[in-house]
């Protein structure tokens, strides 16, 4: 099967008969085995890992280096599907020269684009990353690395001005270049008409079913996290199952039972 590549995530819409965008998170190599094998068309190594995997109560903790570590573990198992990481906090708000340096250890270690949280404030630095040939995935509505200034994770772009500004954003990201954006707990009316605005898939989380895609958190989707976000619908309940698994195993130890002949070296 032909690896998926940004110019084609770019050119899909649903609305001129493309199938929908799916796009899962994973941290991991056993994560992202799992997502490839599923078919996703996107990995990202998002930075939610701060919170399923690290325990972090928000995104903003996450460092460069956690995050380069992460893309590696997922490049390596050398998916079908696109590599996306997330430029963690701080790594894209100082200046364009460390925002390059900072995306380029992210592209070195196996990813094959970016995201970055915001709007019309990102242009200058979406620009920098573009000349540097690194492609950028937008991010818009509830933007987790902002959870201070916000001060909750809330619907945004309820009322009439935020949802213009919501859709002059899209449209500033996609003019310059980003090739995808996520819109994150936002009205569904208001998802449906940037997806209308916009020639690249948005790609929806708490945005509703008229987005040219959709993403979750392999953790939530698989229930392995202990959130349920009205967004999310879980599909397994693997936290029951490892639970049961152990138990069972430590059952086994403790009976005498565990190992068998035939799990022993003779
Ligand atoms: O970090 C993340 O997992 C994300 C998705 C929720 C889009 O940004």
């Amino acid at each position: 099967m032909a690896r998926i590549t940004v110019p084609e995530i770019k050119s899909r819409k649903v609305a001129q008969g493309d199938s929908p965008v799916v796009m899962l998170t994973a941290y991991d190599a056993p994560g992202a085995r799992i997502a490839d094998s599923a078919g996703v068309d996107i990995i990202l190594i998002g930075d939610s890992m701060a919170m399923v995997v690290l325990g972090h109560p928000d995104t903003i903790h996450v460092t460069m280096e956690q995050m380069v570590t992460h893309v590696a573990a997922v490049a390596s198992t050398k998916p079908n599907a696109l590599i996306v990481a997330d430029m963690p906090w701080l790594s894209y708000h100082l200046d364009d020269a460390d925002t390059v340096r900072n995306a380029s250890k992210l592209i070195r270690a196996g990813a094959e684009a970016v995201k970055l949280e915001g709007g019309q404030s990102r242009l200058r630095c979406i620009d920098a990353l573009m000349s540097a040939e690194i492609p950028v995935m937008g991010h818009l509505g509830l933007t987790p690395q902002s959870i201070n200034r916000i001060g909750g994770y809330k619907v945004q772009a309820k009322d009439d001005d935020a949802a213009k500004l919501l859709i002059d954003d899209a449209k500033s990201l996609s003019s310059a270049g980003c090739f995808a954006i996520v819109l994150e707990a936002v009205p569904k009316r208001v998802a449906e008409e940037v997806t209308r605005a916009i020639p690249i898939p948005t790609i929806g989380i708490g945005a509703g079913s008229h987005c040219d895609g959709q993403v979750l958190v392999f953790h939530d989707l698989l229930g392995l996290s202990d959130r349920v976000p009205k967004f999310v619908r879980r599909y397994a309940n693997l936290a029951d199952d490892a639970i049961k698994g152990v138990s069972n195993w430590a059952a086994d130890v403790r009976a005498g039972v565990f190992p068998s002949d035939e799990e022993s070296y003779n």
